[in-house]
């Protein structure tokens, strides 16, 4: 997203090239599935977007909204780092839900693993509250982006809440 400060497109930083692959927009295809032992199976569709201003970060925003009805749901914005000379990755995420959280783990190609590795959350967050949450994304060899999330909450194991993949848009 073009930025009124900056006179012209900055060039990627090298520190983060090895994620150039999520640039972009990326919206679902299909309906994604939700699912947690605890709720009804649902359906929603999300919209991702990866930017960069020419600093050593990825900025990200996703916004996902209710399949049918098109109303929004689930929010989070964030930033992504690489620690410089390793493949160690780190988000790091506010969601609408009143959670904010630092998942860290390793960039292997084309595909991100994370866990949660500092979580937070408002003091009057409703229970159940979630403890931790693993995630992963994933460009496969057909062009589209997979995620999944699996997350822990105070009275489940981990388990998986969200699977999803996106094309280009
Ligand atoms: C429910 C966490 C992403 C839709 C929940 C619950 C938790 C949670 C803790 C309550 C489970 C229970 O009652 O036992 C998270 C976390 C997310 C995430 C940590 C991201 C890392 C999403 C996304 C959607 C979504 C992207 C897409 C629309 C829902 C729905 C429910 C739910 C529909 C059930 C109704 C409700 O409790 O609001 N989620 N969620 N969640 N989540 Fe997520």
């Amino acid at each position: 997203m073009a930025c009124p400060f900056q006179q012209s497109a900055p060039s990627l930083n090298p520190a983060v090239l090895a994620l150039d692959w999520l640039l972009g927009s990326w919206e679902s295809d299909e309906p994604g599935e939700g699912s947690f032992p605890t709720i009804p199976p649902f359906r929603y569709s999300e919209m991702l977007q990866f930017t960069h201003v020419g600093q050593p970060v990825i900025n990200f925003t996703f916004n996902a909204f209710h399949a049918e009805s098109k109303k929004p749901m689930h929010r989070e914005c964030g930033f992504i780092r690489l620690q410089p000379g390793t493949n160690r990755v780190a988000f790091i995420i506010a969601q609408n839900s009143g959670l904010v959280e630092i998942e860290e783990g390793e960039l292997t190609g084309q595909q991100v693993t994370l866990q949660t590795h500092a979580l937070a959350r408002t003091s009057f967050s409703k229970e159940p509250h979630v403890q931790q949450i693993s995630r992963e994304f994933r460009l496969r060899g057909d062009g589209r982006l997979e995620q999944t999330v699996s997350m822990a909450t105070s009275n489940q194991p981990l388990m998986q809440h969200l699977h999803i993949t996106y094309h280009r848009s």
